[in-house]
């Protein structure tokens, strides 16, 4: 397989912002990414879904370099993540260069994202000023319009700890997207919070999607994925099974597993309306 993508004859970029090709990965002889073939495009939303253990957070950490990639090849921005072709062969990148690649690319967890010891602006300046050495005065003025836009401007100095779970992963968002990046992976970023701090992570989230952002989303939330979404992209077992339109894949699934997955999601949502949390 070539490891160079199509530009056209005007240099200009032919390729999407992320082309993954038949990726896998094993874990000691566990099968959990069965060939991934997955393209988006620049400023394109991609909700992943998917049953637990279908391999979504695997598929993430391998794009993010997190974890490594037995066969198959990703590229973002027209870059072989991990690699450089030299004369047909390709060789493993350096780690600093692996770091340079992982530094286009942020990434928001379920939780646990900030450090503790650090207040919400210095966690938002941490990489800024340690990583690409930018001066302090210039990071915490970055820092400060980001916990702006993320809707915590008066938050500066609060530590995590004085933080709700949603306050939180906005200033996680904000922390990631002090580096620039290219693309955004979100790791079921709501789904360790109380239903009420939800929906303010989802309008951070939304904005950024409506500023251009590309992102790939695993999520649960399928209010969030309709609305948002460009894509929805249904994994199971470590393959896709179904893709399209949000509308198309979640009001109209074609696959019987797509479709008792969306049944029990909406079975979830039922019994969480039924049963107010205490
Ligand atoms: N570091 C690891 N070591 C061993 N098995 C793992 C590791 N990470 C994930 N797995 C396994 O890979 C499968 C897919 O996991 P994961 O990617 O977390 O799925 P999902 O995010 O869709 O729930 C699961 O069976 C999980 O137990
Ligand atoms: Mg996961």
């Amino acid at each position: 397989m070539s490891a160079t993508q199509p530009t056209t004859a005007t240099g200009t970029t032919a390729y999407p912002l992320v082309h993954a090709v038949n990726v896998t990965k094993a874990f000691h002889g566990n099968e959990v990414l069965k060939g991934i073939d997955m393209d988006v495009a620049k400023g394109e939303v991609v909700c992943l879904l998917g049953p637990s253990g279908s391999g979504k957070t695997t598929f993430l950490r391998c794009i993010n370099q997190l974890e490594s990639i037995d066969g198959g090849r990703i590229w973002v921005d027209g870059d072989l993540m991990g690699y450089a072709e030299k004369n047909g062969h390709l060789h493993h990148l350096s780690d600093k260069q692996v770091a340079a690649q992982r530094r286009e690319i942020g990434m928001v967890f379920q939780r646990w994202n900030l450090f503790p010891h650090m207040t919400a602006l210095e966690n938002i300046m941490e990489a800024p000023v340690q990583v690409a050495g930018q001066s302090k005065a210039k990071a915490k003025e970055r820092a400060l319009a980001l916990l702006d836009q993320v809707g915590l401007k008066d938050k500066p100095s609060a530590y995590p700890a004085q933080l709700s779970g949603g306050q939180q992963q906005r200033v996680a968002i904000a922390r990631a997207l002090a580096m620039d990046p290219k693309l955004m992976l979100f790791d079921e970023p709501t789904s360790a919070l109380d239903p009420e701090l939800v929906g303010e992570v989802l309008k951070v989230m939304r904005q950024l999607a409506q500023d251009g952002m590309t992102m790939i989303v695993v999520t649960h939330e399928m209010s969030f994925a309709r609305e948002v979404a460009d894509r929805v992209v249904f994994m199971d077992g470590g393959v896709v099974v179904e893709q399209g339109a949000p509308k198309d894949v979640i009001n109209n699934p074609q696959h019987e597993r797509t479709k008792s997955f969306l049944r029990r999601m909406r079975q979830e949502e039922d019994d969480a309306e039924a049963t107010p949390s205490a």
